[in-house]
Parts: C-alpha cells; sequence; structure tokens
C-alpha cells in the first residue's frame, strides 16, 4: 500500500457537490467516474478566477490581463505536458479524447493510411476509437483488425504477430470503460513497434487513474479528456510525438493556426499551435492544469493503489451476491483491472438496477458504455456499471451493496 497524506474521506470534503445530500435526503455516493469525475473545489475557483479576474483572449492582445490570461493557458500545458512526460509542443488541447482521436484519424491518418494497409484495434474499444477508424478505412480501403476479447474480458495475444503483419496502425485503449482491463501495453507496443506501426493510444480511463509516463510507454500519439481527472468538461489532449506531429498537414484551419496568411497562401503557425484553429477552451484548459496539480499532489501511485484497494474491496463485498443472482463481469483480478465493475443481478435490467441504487443516493451507469459490438459479442443487452475514483471510500461501496440487497428483495430473486 502506499502511503498517502490524505484519506478518501478528507479527499472527499474537496468536493462541494459531496457537501449536498440527495434530493430523497442519502449520502451521494458517486460511483459513476468513468463516466465523468466529480470536481475539486480548486478546479472550480480556478474557472471562476479566470471568469472573474482576467477574462481575455489569448495569444493576441497587449493589455495586461490578455498576457495573463495566456500565460495561464500555456503554463497549463507545461504542467500537463509533465504530467505525462512529453515536450510542451507535443501537447495539444482538444476538446476531449474523441477530438483527439479524430484529429489524428483526419490529419495522420488520411496522409499515412491507404488500400495496402491494415489498422489494428480490439473488441473491447469504446464507439471513440473504433468509430474514427471504420471512417478511416472507408475513405482508404484500409482493411480493420481486431484483437479477440475472451469471455473473461482479457485480450487475447496469441496471434498477434500474424494480426500486426502489414499494419501500418495499432489503436488500443489503455484502459476497457466497460470492463476496467487494463491493455498489456508492454506486450503489445513492442511488436507493434517491431512490425513499423505507428500506436494510438485511448488514454481516456488510463491517465486518470495511474501513473502515465508517454515516453516510457512509447507511444506515438496519447489522447484523454480533462473532465475524467477532475477537470472541466470541454477540454481534452492529445499528446504526439514531435516528429510525427511536425510532419501531419492541419486538422482544423482558421485564427491561431497559422503564421502568415496571403489571398492565395497560408504558413502554418509551429506546434502546438498549428492544431488549436481559432479561440482555445482557455478558461477550461487552465482549470485542467490546476486538476493536473491536484492528482500531482496526491500521487498517481497512490491513486492507483487505492482504486487496486477499492475494486478487492468491492470484489470481496459483493461475492456473497452471487448466489442471488449477481454476475460481475471483467478480469476480477484489481493487478490487471482498473476500478470499473461491470455486472447484472439476474434477470433485472441493468436500468432497473440503477434506478433502485439512484433511490439510495448510489450513482452508477447502466446500459451498453458506448462499447455496443462488445456487448453483443459478450451476449449483455446491458450491464449497471460502477466506478471508482479518489473519492470514493469503503462506506459507499457498502452503500452499494446493500443497494443491491434491497434489488434482490424487490425483484424476489
Ligand atoms: C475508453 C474511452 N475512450 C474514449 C472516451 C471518450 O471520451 P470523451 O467523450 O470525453 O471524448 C471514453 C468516454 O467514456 C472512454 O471511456
Amino acid at each position: 500500500m502506499i502511503a498517502a497524506t490524505r484519506t478518501p474521506e478528507m479527499i472527499r470534503e474537496d468536493f462541494p457537490i459531496f457537501a449536498h445530500p440527495t434530493s430523497r435526503g442519502k449520502r451521494l455516493v458517486y460511483l459513476d467516474s468513468a463516466a465523468t469525475s466529480q470536481k475539486p473545489q480548486a478546479v472550480i475557483d480556478a474557472l471562476v478566477t479566470y471568469y472573474s479576474e482576467y477574462n481575455a483572449n489569448i495569444h493576441r492582445g497587449v493589455y495586461e490581463i490578455a498576457a495573463r490570461a495566456t500565460d495561464a493557458f500555456e503554463a497549463a500545458r507545461v504542467k500537463v505536458a509533465r504530467f505525462i512526460n512529453a515536450d510542451q509542443r507535443e501537447v495539444i488541447w482538444t476538446r476531449n479524447a474523441t477530438e483527439a482521436i479524430n484529429l489524428v484519424g483526419y490529419s495522420w491518418g488520411l496522409q499515412n493510411v491507404s488500400r495496402a494497409d491494415a489498422i489494428l484495434t480490439t473488441q473491447i474499444e469504446h464507439h471513440s476509437n473504433l468509430v474514427p477508424w471504420q471512417l478511416l478505412a472507408e475513405k482508404t480501403g484500409a482493411t480493420l483488425r481486431f484483437i479477440p476479447v475472451d469471455g473473461r474480458g482479457v485480450l487475447q495475444l496469441d496471434n498477434l504477430d500474424r494480426l500486426l503483419d502489414g499494419v501500418k496502425l495499432v489503436a488500443i485503449s489503455h484502459v476497457s470503460n466497460t470492463l476496467g482491463t487494463i491493455s498489456p501495453l508492454e506486450r503489445i507496443v513492442p511488436a507493434a513497434r517491431a512490425a513499423g506501426a505507428t500506436i494510438l493510444v485511448d488514454g481516456a480511463q488510463g491517465i486518470p487513474h495511474m501513473p502515465v509516463d508517454v515516453r516510457a510507454l512509447d507511444v506515438d500519439f496519447y489522447a484523454f479528456s480533462g473532465h475524467k481527472m477532475l477537470g472541466p468538461t470541454g477540454i481534452g489532449v492529445l499528446y504526439g510525438k514531435h516528429e510525427l506531429l511536425e510532419a501531419m498537414p492541419p486538422f482544423l484551419a482558421g485564427g491561431d493556426m497559422i503564421r502568415k496568411v496571403e489571398y492565395e497562401h497560408t504558413t502554418f503557425n509551429d506546434l502546438p499551435w498549428k492544431f488549436e484553429a481559432g479561440t482555445s477552451n482557455i478558461a477550461d484548459a487552465i482549470a485542467l492544469g490546476v486538476a493536473v496539480d491536484y492528482l500531482s499532489a496526491l500521487g498517481m501511485e497512490w491513486v492507483r493503489a487505492h482504486e487496486r484497494e477499492s475494486l478487492a474491496y468491492a470484489l470481496g463485498r459483493l461475492a456473497p451476491l452471487e448466489s442471488r443472482g449477481l454476475r460481475i463481469y471483467g478480469p476480477k483480478d484489481p493487478a490487471i483491472a482498473s476500478g470499473v465493475l461491470s455486472f447484472n443481478l439476474a434477470d433485472v435490467h441493468a436500468h432497473d438496477l440503477a434506478s433502485i441504487l439512484d433511490t439510495e443516493g448510489v450513482c452508477i451507469r447502466a446500459g451498453h458504455h458506448c462499447t455496443m459490438p462488445l456487448m453483443e459479442k459478450m451476449g449483455w443487452p446491458a450491464t449497471a456499471r460502477a466506478s471508482f475514483y479518489i473519492y470514493n471510500t469503503q462506506a459507499d461501496i457498502d452503500t452499494l451493496a446493500l443497494g443491491i440487497e434491497k434489488a434482490a428483495r424487490i425483484f424476489n430473486v
């Protein structure tokens, strides 16, 4: 166990939302951080301070508050770059992970992928790391291939070398949002490198939950969203290796991404601004920098350790309910899974289960979790999903278990 200076109970106090009981007077038990995390007061304050003290556009004004806004915006980029061990020119602001992945699809993909190529992804991807590659394959004539997943939700790498033959791009999630499976990047990345492929990792569920060092991972692109890691919605990041970004054409065109514009011709700005057309999401980028400060102060090793413990505790706490028809999906092994627990209770629909849990103040997600092909392959119409983060306590998991017991009583299972 990594020693933290703060407990989840203390961390909870930094999040103003937890000061408010639900409309039924229950303690808020938020177990849907895989969808979006809650925000600490410091992040909310950063937004308010920007808008109330130095709201101005960046990279343009010469007056004091414009310079302050530009400095804060670029300082946030430096914080993110340090957090992932990248150069600041390699950190592109986007709206979210989805936009970051699409940026690669349109800019790098259309330039580099052709009919003779294959794109390798997996059977567990979120739609955001699948549909862009379907579009790229349609546009270029390239073939899509999939690393299969077994019944436990673990990627099957037996035929990896064969799957990698002729592959131009490997696009893989760091962590599955439906099953919590952590992809074995330490095996996949070297094999992909040996095959000469470019590697994109969808880090939407990775970076909020564990230390990420893009150089150590040796990936070419790493995409993520701010709102799943304590930051606001509307801000995300594409990390890309400098030489790749340098060679890529702009994705969107307009203000800020230019160096010189003539009526017939334009030269583009340097990295990272070449990929940041138009007025950026200034306040949210600054606030994401504050979220990164918050996570760094906690320590990402501690965050990962806390989630391992939460998952282990939840698996133990829910195990007795298996005799009542509770089925838990995914690897069920905290060593290879993050804090995500997908389950169903007998033949109770996941939405009904989620509604009953809601009456106890417990927020979980129910449905296909934007992984429809995975659900279809597994034969699950829907699952309930509880996901844990830094502010979740064992008491939260106890309330989840009691809520599931209540549902079992109501549905007589
Ligand atoms: C694994 C994974 N990839 C991508 C995304 C897309 O994130 P966003 O909607 O913030 O772009 C999500 C969101 O749930 C996700 O879980």
